[in-house]
Order: C-alpha cells, then sequence, then structure tokens
C-alpha cells in the first residue's frame, strides 16, 4: 500500500473521532457537563449543595479568566482577578456581563479549571453557569458565584504542587434560549424570588430544617417574626436561646450571612455569602409563614403547606 493511503488509514479515523467529540461538546452541552460533571474529567467542577465542614491553614489561588464566543454581543468580565482562600473557606466572588445590542439575547456559559485534575475539588455552590441566561438590550449585571476547594485537595499528592487555579468561562450563544432565566434576578432592584427562595432552601437548608418539626436544625414555618430560640421541643445552644433576638427579615439576613458573627456560639454550620440568594429565602420563609399562620382557619389550612 502507499505511503499516503496508509497515513490516511491513520488520519481519517482520527477526524473521525474528533469531529464526533467536537459535536458531542458542541451540540449537547448537557451531556458534556453530566459527563464531565460526574468524573471532574477536563477540568470541569463539581456542584456542591452544601458548605464544606473543615477549613485548612493551607491557601490556593484562584486566577480568573472569560472569554466571548463569536456570536454572542456581550461583553463579560470577571470582577476580581484572583483571590486567594483556604481550603474549605466559601468564597462569593463577582462577574460582570453586559448585552452590547439592541436585542436580548440568550447566553450559556461552559466552564473549565486547569489544572484539570483540580476539577474534582473545585466545587460551586452557586453559579450563573447552571443555567441559560438572558440579558435585554444593553443590560449589565453582576453576577456571583459561590465556591470553594474542597480540604481533600491537600490530600492528593498530585496537587502537592498546585498553588493555583484558572477558573475560566466561555460564554457562547444558547442552544435552547426558551428555557433560559433571566439575569435581571441579579440587578440590584430585582424584587426577591420566593419561588427561587424554595428551591434554595431544598438544595441548602432542608437537610436539617423541616417546616413543621424539629430536625437537626429547628422548625422553621413560622419563623419569620417570632423570637429566636422558640420552637417548641428544640435543643437550641446557650447562646442562642439566650440571645433576645426577633427573626425580622434583616435578623435573617445577617444570621443566613454568618450565624456565628450575629450570634458568637451559635451551632449553625452554614452561610449564604451571596445577598440575593439570602434575600430569596427570607422572601421564602415570610411566604410560609403567612400560609402556617393561615392554619388556624380550617379551609386555608386543607392544601397544607408546600414542601
Ligand atoms: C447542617 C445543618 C443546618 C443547615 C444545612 C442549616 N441550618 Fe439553620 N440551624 C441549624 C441548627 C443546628 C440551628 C440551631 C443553632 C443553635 O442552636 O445555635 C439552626 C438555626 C436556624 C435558625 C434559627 C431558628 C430559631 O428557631 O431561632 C434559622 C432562622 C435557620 N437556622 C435558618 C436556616 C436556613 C434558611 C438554612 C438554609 C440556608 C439553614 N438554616 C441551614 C442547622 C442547620
Amino acid at each position: 500500500m502507499n505511503v499516503r493511503y496508509r497515513n490516511l488509514n491513520v488520519l481519517v479515523p482520527c477526524f473521525v473521532g474528533l469531529a464526533i467529540m467536537c459535536g458531542l461538546v458542541a451540540y449537547s452541552p448537557e451531556l458534556y457537563r453530566a459527563f464531565c460533571g460526574a468524573t471532574g474529567y477536563g477540568g470541569t467542577t463539581q456542584r456542591a449543595y452544601a458548605d464544606p465542614t473543615t477549613t485548612s491553614q493551607r491557601t490556593v489561588t484562584i486566577d480568573f479568566d472569560s472569554n466571548v464566543a463569536p456570536g454572542l454581543p456581550w461583553r463579560f468580565e470577571p470582577e476580581q482577578r484572583s483571590v486567594t482562600v483556604h481550603l474549605g473557606e466559601q468564597k462569593l466572588v463577582f462577574f460582570s456581563a453586559e448585552n452590547l445590542s439592541d436585542k436580548a439575547t440568550v447566553g450559556h456559559a461552559t466552564f473549565n479549571v486547569t489544572p484539570p485534575t483540580s476539577g474534582i475539588y473545585f466545587n460551586k455552590i452557586q453559579c450563573f453557569c447552571f443555567n441559560e441566561e438572558r440579558l435585554d438590550p444593553h443590560q449589565k449585571v453582576d453576577m456571583p458565584v459561590v465556591f470553594y476547594v474542597d480540604p481533600a485537595f491537600a490530600k492528593d499528592s498530585d496537587m502537592d504542587h498546585v498553588d493555583a487555579i484558572t477558573l475560566s468561562y466561555t460564554f457562547g450563544r444558547s442552544a435552547s434560549p426558551t428555557d433560559a432565566k433571566n439575569l435581571s434576578r441579579f440587578l440590584a432592584n430585582a424584587a426577591p424570588d420566593a419561588v427561587h427562595g424554595l428551591e434554595l432552601f431544598n438544595q441548602r437548608c432542608s437537610a436539617c430544617h423541616g417546616l413543621d418539626q424539629n430536625m437537626t436544625g429547628p422548625m422553621l414555618g413560622g419563623v419569620v417574626g417570632h423570637p429566636a430560640g422558640s420552637a417548641a421541643g428544640f435543643n437550641y445552644s446557650p447562646a442562642l436561646r439566650s440571645a433576645h433576638l426577633t427573626w425580622s427579615t434583616d435578623k435573617l439576613d445577617e444570621w443566613l450571612a454568618g450565624p456565628q458573627k450575629l450570634v458568637p456560639g451559635a451551632r449553625m454550620p452554614v452561610r449564604v455569602l451571596d445577598a440575593l440568594s439570602r434575600h430569596d429565602i427570607i422572601a421564602y420563609l415570610r411566604e410560609v409563614g403567612e400560609k402556617h399562620s393561615d392554619q388556624a382557619h380550617p379551609q386555608a389550612h386543607a392544601s397544607g403547606p408546600e414542601y
């Protein structure tokens, strides 16, 4: 066989393989994310719902990088070049996005980290990259990302010499714009969204809190407007029991931002760094609180609380 054909025998399967991979990545972001997200393969990152339980002395620097694919008329930039975090420490950072065109457009962010093997330790609690996102004409928003690096990073010998990780996002035009969320939810004057609050509550609070029963944490059904430490039958920390606080919207906001800062000695091991998420969760708690007080009226009770 002549040399040219022999080369083709090798090259053609390579190109076919490459084309299939590119096809999968380009046309099936869900598949790409499902696969890469599950394995940490290729420098994608993990999605976390809970806080890490430990922090470590070791630090790592996260550098941020952003790109916009051709065809999406957006400006998209990190608002900080880099941050240094302790392993296990939650961090809130912002990216800004602006639609430079006269039309609403939907974008979709893909992301990866370098070195790629560090991806399995990189956990995002909140990120715009979980959704298709719409920006109205000339709208500009600041988008929060909350993340932490898993303390298990310190135990992986492959990470011994890694002291910096680059987190890189690319926004491209969305392939399925009809499912998009609206980025206007990140505008400073956006109204709190109780439906999103319920989603966040299920992800981040319901492991410890129910509405009508005490679990690891006290029941929260009627918490808004009530004194702290007053759920019947719950064994509170002495600090919270004697805190003399009433759970107004503002106090709940401070509590969720840092329970031990508001009540030194309190036992809740969770913080919600992003203010908009806090406002949505509190809006949800207010809403279920109103339903709970309606329970005095049997008709309103018939439908029961929504979980
Ligand atoms: C890992 C378990 C855990 C998670 C997750 C958790 N909490 Fe808690 N929470 C607690 C514990 C424990 C307490 C009681 C603290 C104490 O006694 O010092 C508490 C107390 C509270 C209180 C005070 C209630 C009262 O009766 O005074 C509020 C409000 C609250 N949590 C809201 C939330 C919200 C909202 C979330 C989700 C963002 C959340 N918690 C997530 C464990 C948790």
